[in-house]
């Protein structure tokens, strides 16, 4: 594995870091439109550190779509979605005008720019759900993050916006260092579908079969399934905040 580095964009014609601007293959011209790409959106400098892998270097996060590295302009540090050449995806446009919606509402990462190959936001420093409930006790702090969580979840409910991925919760929500958690990821987000973030996560956290309900539960003491199933169902024929509430009840 490379050890973690700084670079100017320029040196982004090196290897192995071409192959990542251009995953999975680099190809020289693709690369230097890119860099050129990066220019335009005032990236100077990106930095390859993180948990997850691609071509051997550490970064943030490697998804189907794309790459995530650290990015820096002149005036501050972001995080640089790098759309991979396997994607099947065009560009980025869907995405940033998905989380720009979002952020109007004060959910996800806060846009800062796109273009037909790259997403720059807000970095989010910190873990995802599912290591922050590994890591943290406190049934203070997990009330507050999953409250919080609940809560961007209606709002999204309540503005259209569809996030479509809230069953994939793991990848897609992340915990800062100060304990507020973010909703991660647009690309499949949609203003035409019907609404189901609140009800894909409750499933998710409450109800699924997967190692979060028992990490809530081990803390926030078990709460009853069934009286969860039913309050969802409430919430799913009429999402109003009263039906929202009593959600929160049953679950927290
Ligand atoms: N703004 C951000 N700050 C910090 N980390 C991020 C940010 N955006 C994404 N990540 C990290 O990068 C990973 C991949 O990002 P994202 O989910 O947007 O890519 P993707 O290619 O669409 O993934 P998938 O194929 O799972 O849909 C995320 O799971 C997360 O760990
Ligand atoms: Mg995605």
């Amino acid at each position: 594995m490379k050890p973690p580095a700084k670079l100017p964009i320029e040196n982004l014609t090196e290897e192995p870091y071409a192959t990542i601007l251009c995953y999975p293959h680099t190809k020289p011209l693709e690369v230097k439109n890119r860099i050129s790409e990066l220019k335009t959106i005032g990236v100077n400098m990106v930095e390859f550190t993180g948990n997850s892998l691609a071509a051997n270097v550490p970064v943030i996060g490697k998804g189907y779509v794309g790459i995530v590295i650290i990015a820096y302009t002149n005036r501050e540090q972001l995080a640089l979605k790098i759309r991979r050449l396997d994607s099947g995806r065009e560009n980025f446009f869907h995405e940033a005008e998905m989380l720009q919606k979002a952020n109007n509402i004060n959910v996800g990462p806060k846009f800062a720019a796109a273009t037909k190959n790259f997403l720059l936001s807000q970095f989010i420093n910190g873990d995802f759900l599912t290591k922050w409930l590994e890591t943290n006790k406190t049934k203070k702090a997990f009330h507050s993050v999953i409250h919080n969580i609940l809560e961007q979840c209606w709002s999204l409910d309540m503005a259209g916006l569809d996030h479509g991925e809230l069953s994939k919760a793991p990848k897609h929500l992340l915990i800062d260092k100060s304990g507020k958690p973010f909703i991660v990821d647009f690309e499949t987000a949609s203003i035409q579908r019907r609404v189901a973030n609140v009800t894909s996560i409750c499933q998710h956290l409450f109800v699924g079969n997967n190692i979060i309900p028992k990490l809530i539960w081990e803390t926030l003491g078990e709460k009853n399934r069934d009286n969860i199933i039913n309050t969802l169902r409430n919430y799913k024929k009429e999402k109003n905040r009263k039906n929202f509430e009593t959600l929160l009840q049953t679950c927290l």
